[in-house]
């Protein structure tokens, strides 16, 4: 028999699916993407087909194993990750019944705000970590509840995308305690489901999967499972984690005081914390990590990365590498040019659907490389009302990891340790949310004893910008960035979805 030596990451993402070889001492040895499209039917709608999913995963499984060149028996264990908050259905047959409504669809605000009325806001804060918001699981349930009634009459079971999956991989109905923080139905203070909260909204116990931590070997590759994707039959499969604990793990950010920034389309300001720590406004959103004991805030911008590359295909129509060499001249703060990052609305610090993005403070003086910088520091101050919102909650923030497209370069990780007045630490691996689940099986088949210990193991950092002289002007353009939404939320507000037309 070969020797049980590697392990495999699966990442079912919004964009496609990843898989990752890793062995047992953190190397990657190989990596495999397929792509599915995504739909948008109607406006604010954001929907995909479970089926590509399942189908991306066989290939991008049957890919790694064949551009490594080994056999399926040496993988002693795989992890799941994937977009959080996704709505599956199934019927009871376990086909699917709707397209799945994914974590950036907005069309259930009202659901939102009933769930509030029948709760009460601050008891959802209290028992979920965060209000409901519209990319969260429960109200889309409730959206397909009075929507979609014959859908909702033939469910049997609802699901995650990772669990999706899982499901297709190892038949078994799981998931892991940082998804299910994602759902607004799970108690994250006692890490189970809250049967208030599913009582209170009318939803069957018996749709939701069972839980368990997140490195724990809950499930294992069926038959059917093995004949699709080539993996050998019984081997053992994590439960896995939702992409940003995965991701934070991959960083090594599980330990408390453990601090991440992720700039990809969105930007994630991630604390661990080894107390629950909640914002009782609900501005930063609490959620079981991926460790047992261990839980973690979060602040989501929903452009950050995707600013930038809104404002590279549609205003300045050059590549990055041309456009941060530009900006890198311009002086901090832009001469008064500031850049309000909410293109799609925002989640963290201003949960509003409706906000905007805008340049405010424009002249005849200012040119290309100055509206570059100012969506650099735009984005860059958007994230600083996340950290500022960390350490109000008692977390001591010295020094940050930073991963995603975003950390690439060098002139916007100093823009960071400026304007966020922090240690700037890059790490030895790039490889995301996969990454962080190849190391979850590791755990769960007993490579190293706990995620800690995985993390410390293979997590390196690799360089570290500290803050320079520029702070002080930035400090100065925060207080200016800072008034720009209050001002401007009235306008927001009258212009509506539908564009004030
Ligand atoms: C997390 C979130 C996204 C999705 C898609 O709250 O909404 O990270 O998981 O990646």
């Amino acid at each position: 028999m070969a020797e049980r030596d590697l392990l495999l990451g699966i990442d079912v993402g919004t964009g496609g699916c990843k898989a990752l070889l890793v062995d047992l001492r953190g190397e990657v040895i190989a990596g495999a993407t397929t792509e599915y499209p995504l739909s948008t039917p109607k406006p604010l709608w954001s929907e995909q087909d479970p089926e590509h999913w399942w189908q991306a995963t066989i290939a991008g499984i049957t890919q790694v194993l064949a551009v490594a060149n080994v056999e399926p028996g040496r993988i002693a264990g795989v992890g799941l990750t994937g977009q959080m908050h996704g709505l599956v259905m199934l019927d009871g047959g376990g086909e699917v019944l709707r397209p799945a409504i994914l974590w950036n669809d907005q069309r259930c605000g009202e659901q939102c705000d009933e769930i509030h009325r029948r709760l009460g806001r601050d008891s959802v804060i209290r028992r979920t970590g965060k209000p409901v918001l519209t990319g969260f699981t429960a109200p889309k349930i409730l959206w397909v509840r009075a929507h979609e009634p014959q859908v909702y009459r033939a469910v049997a079971r609802v699901l995650l995308p990772k669990d999706f999956v899982r499901y297709r991989l190892t038949g078994t109905f799981l998931s892991d305690v940082t998804d299910a923080s994602g759902t607004s139905l799970f108690d994250v203070g006692e890490r189970r489901w809250s049967d208030e909260i599913l009582e209170a909204l009318q939803i069957p116990r018996a749709w939701l999967p069972e839980v368990t931590e997140s490195p724990v070997a809950s499930a294992a590759v069926s038959a059917a499972g093995a004949c699709k994707t080539g993996l050998v039959e019984g081997t053992p499969v994590v439960a896995g984690a939702g992409d940003q604990a995965a991701e934070a793990v991959g960083c090594g950010v599980v330990e408390d005081g453990r601090v991440s920034i992720t700039i990809g389309t969105s930007g994630v300001v991630f604390a661990a914390t080894e107390t629950l720590r909640q914002d009782p406004a609900g501005r930063l959103h609490a959620y079981c990590h991926a460790s047992p004991g261990v839980w973690h805030l979060m602040g989501v911008m929903l452009s950050a990365g995707g600013s930038l590359r809104w404002y590279r295909d549609t205003v300045a129509r050059e590549p990055y590498e041309v456009l941060l060499d530009e900006a890198a001249r311009v002086e901090p703060g832009c001469e008064g040019l500031l850049f309000l990052p909410y293109l799609c609305g925002e989640r963290t610090p201003h949960a509003d659907p409706l906000a905007r993005g805008a340049f405010v403070g424009l002249t005849l003086r200012h040119g290309r490389s100055h509206l570059t910088r100012a969506v650099l520091e735009g984005v860059t101050f958007g994230l600083r009302d996340s950290l500022e919102l960390v350490g109000g909650l008692g977390v001591a923030v010295g020094r940050v990891r930073v991963s995603g497209g975003g950390a690439r370069s060098a002139m916007w990780r100093q823009l960071m340790a400026d304007i966020l007045g922090v240690e700037i630490a890059t790490v030895n691996v790039t490889q995301g949310a996969a990454f962080g689940a190849a190391l979850l099986a590791g755990v769960g088949v007993g490579v190293w004893p706990g995620v800690v210990d995985a993390a410390r193991s293979v997590v390196r950092e690799t360089g570290l910008l500290h803050p320079g002289p520029d702070r002080a002007v930035y400090d100065e353009c925060y207080r200016r960035y800072r008034a720009l939404y209050p001002a401007l939320a009235p306008v927001f507000a009258a212009t509506g979805p539908g564009g004030g037309t």
